[in-house]
């Protein structure tokens, strides 16, 4: 048996508060990977390019209004259309370095007050990440960070909310790192930590879907 045959890309995830600094660090760990010789992608939802990301991004620059189920399925769904490609890529060899996953959908819906198992209903049978890397920051110093953008979550009284449901779906697979570090310093744990994932996904460790 060959073993490489089934030798793919990792899903790994980076999940956090709004201004944790998941923009900055995926952009860092994709031009890490690279210099390294991998093949890597960096990814983001919400995926505002398509059509349902349009309504999405409408919606978080109050530009429109939408019951907070909708919203949630819009998010869903918006991971739903890019599914297939997702998969592709991985058992291509792709690395793909997501910024937001299924954890936001259901850490910000159930902020909101939704049910948190209706919140995951719709996200069974996505892709599970290989990794979630919780990027850790108390929600007051994410506020001070040059202030949010204006758009609709970036609130302090919600991210504290937000912040409270993370840690009720937060499992102990996931690994955290204290955002509050020098940028450097965070990039640095942020490498060793996704090298060994990347490296098992190489010797073909299996693809499963959320949500187990
Ligand atoms: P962004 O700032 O990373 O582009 O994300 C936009 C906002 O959307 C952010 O406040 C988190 C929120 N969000 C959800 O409410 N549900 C989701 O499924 C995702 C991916 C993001
Ligand atoms: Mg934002």
């Amino acid at each position: 048996k060959n073993c490489s045959s089934n030798s793919r890309g990792a899903l790994i995830v980076l999940e956090g508060l709004d201004r944790s600094g998941k923009s900055s660090q995926s952009s860092r760990l994709v031009s890490y990977l690279e210099s390294q010789g991998h093949a890597v992608e960096l990814w983001r939802f919400p995926d505002r390019n398509t059509s349902v990301g349009q309504m999405i991004s409408s919606y978080l620059s109050n530009k429109s209004q939408l019951d907070d189920h909708t919203i949630h399925l819009l998010f869903s769904a918006n991971r739903w259309e890019k599914r297939s490609v997702m998969e592709a890529k991985l058992k291509a060899g792709v690395n793909l370095i997501v910024d937001r996953y299924s954890y936001s959908g259901v850490a910000f819906s159930s902020a909101k007050g939704l049910d948190v198992e209706w919140c995951k209903a719709p996200e069974v049978g996505l892709l599970a990440p290989d990794l979630v890397v919780y990027l850790d920051i108390l929600p007051e110093k994410a506020s001070e960070r040059g202030g949010y953008g204006g758009e609709r979550y970036e609130q302090l009284e919600f991210q504290k909310k937000v912040a409270h449901c993370y840690e009720v779906l937060r499992d102990p697979s996931w690994k955290i790192i204290d955002a509050c570090q020098p940028m450097e310093e965070v990039e640095k744990q942020l490498q060793e930590i996704v090298w060994d994932q990347v490296v098992a996904c190489q010797k073909g460790k299996p693809l499963f879907n959320l949500w187990r």
